[in-house]
């Protein structure tokens, strides 16, 4: 065989090799399976288990008696029937903070299908029902899936976000190091444990880096400025210096969809490019076949986003459908 052809044998077993190497995208299940059962309750996490996701999401807050709870808002009315259990115990805002309940009177309460404010249900189609599905606490959920991973050797992994960390710390509360010290009290702080934690204030994930020593992998939410979800600046961030500065202290992005993906155009931005040429990985949120563009079909946006637009993760409300669609 001469060198010609050695050469070109060389090339194409380490191309095969790189591709091998890129590990294939993880699933990630958006607040356990809220597609079919009540956001972050114990039953949704487990459904979403049984589905077979990579990783599950725990929003965290945290509530008056100091205990990191899995809720998706620092208010209870729109998953809860707080209003109909403590009538008067709203702020001068007239809303319902998880902060001033303990958690004895949070376990009192019903949650269920996400409500607007005008108390109907977001998602029609989804769960309808006012069955006794619980707040759960993240150590509760710890053990779920602790326990799941022992029993069917398995290591499905934690994908947590802080939620609100300044306004918490505006509260007295420092969400972030209850945090840290739940994850070490079960041995979960390393970069090697299937552990991300995420959050959409920058300040606060180079706080979890630099001042608490986290060791897991981190993701640096990217929201957009006018929704005025932390005083971070997302249209910085989304440049290549502010991805640079991202990279100096975390894994990856987690961007809304529309940010990597024009789903009417069918075109991909070219952020995740920018991503990936700073080694960092993309986990877009969020999934939900119920709620697409009407062009686009279920099958055509997850080939947009892991084909065309090539990301490494998706933040899904269906677990079950994305990994049909990845194993196909
Ligand atoms: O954390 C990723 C994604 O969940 C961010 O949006 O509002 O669903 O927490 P949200
Ligand atoms: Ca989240």
């Amino acid at each position: 065989m001469n060198v010609i052809k050695l050469v070109i044998l060389g090339i194409i077993m380490s191309v095969a090799a790189i591709n091998a190497l890129q590990a294939s995208p993880i699933v990630i299940a958006h607040r356990g399976a809220p597609g079919y059962l009540p956001e972050h309750t114990l039953e949704s996490a487990t459904l979403a288990y049984a589905q077979g996701a990579d990783y599950i999401e725990q929003d965290l807050v945290v509530t008056k008696d100091a205990k990191l709870i899995v809720l998706h808002d620092i208010h209870l009315e729109t998953v809860t029937d707080v209003q109909q259990k403590f009538p008067t115990r709203q702020r001068q805002d007239g809303r319902f903070y998880a902060l001033d309940f303990t958690l004895t009177e949070l376990k009192s309460l019903l949650v269920h299908e996400r409500r607007d404010e005008k108390g109907n249900q977001v998602f029609k189609d989804r769960y309808q029902g006012e069955a006794n599905f619980q707040i759960a606490t993240f150590e509760e959920h710890i053990e779920l899936v602790q326990q799941l991973n022992r029993q069917f050797r398995k290591d499905t992994g934690f994908y947590i976000e802080i939620k609100s960390p300044a306004w918490h710390r505006e509260q007295g509360v420092d969400i972030s190091q209850l945090t840290m010290s739940l994850l070490r009290k079960y041995q979960l702080d390393d970069s090697d444990k299937a552990v991300y934690i995420q959050c959409f204030d920058f300040t606060e994930t180079k706080r979890l880096r630099n001042e608490l020593g986290a060791k897991v992998k981190l993701i640096q939410l990217i929201a957009e400025n006018d929704w005025q979800e932390s005083t971070t600046d997302y249209d910085y961030l989304k440049t290549p210096e502010g991805l640079k500065d991202i990279s100096g202290v975390a894994q990856g992005i987690g961007p809304w969809i529309p940010q990597i993906l024009d789903l009417e155009k069918k075109a991909p931005t070219n952020l995740v490019t920018m991503a990936h040429d700073l080694g960092l990985a993309v986990h877009p949120y969020t999934f939900r076949k119920d709620a697409l563009p009407a062009n686009v079909s279920t099958h055509e946006a997850l080939d947009l986003l892991f084909n065309k637009a090539k990301i490494d993760g998706l933040f899904t409300d269906f677990t079950d459908i994305t990994i049909d669609y990845l194993s196909q």
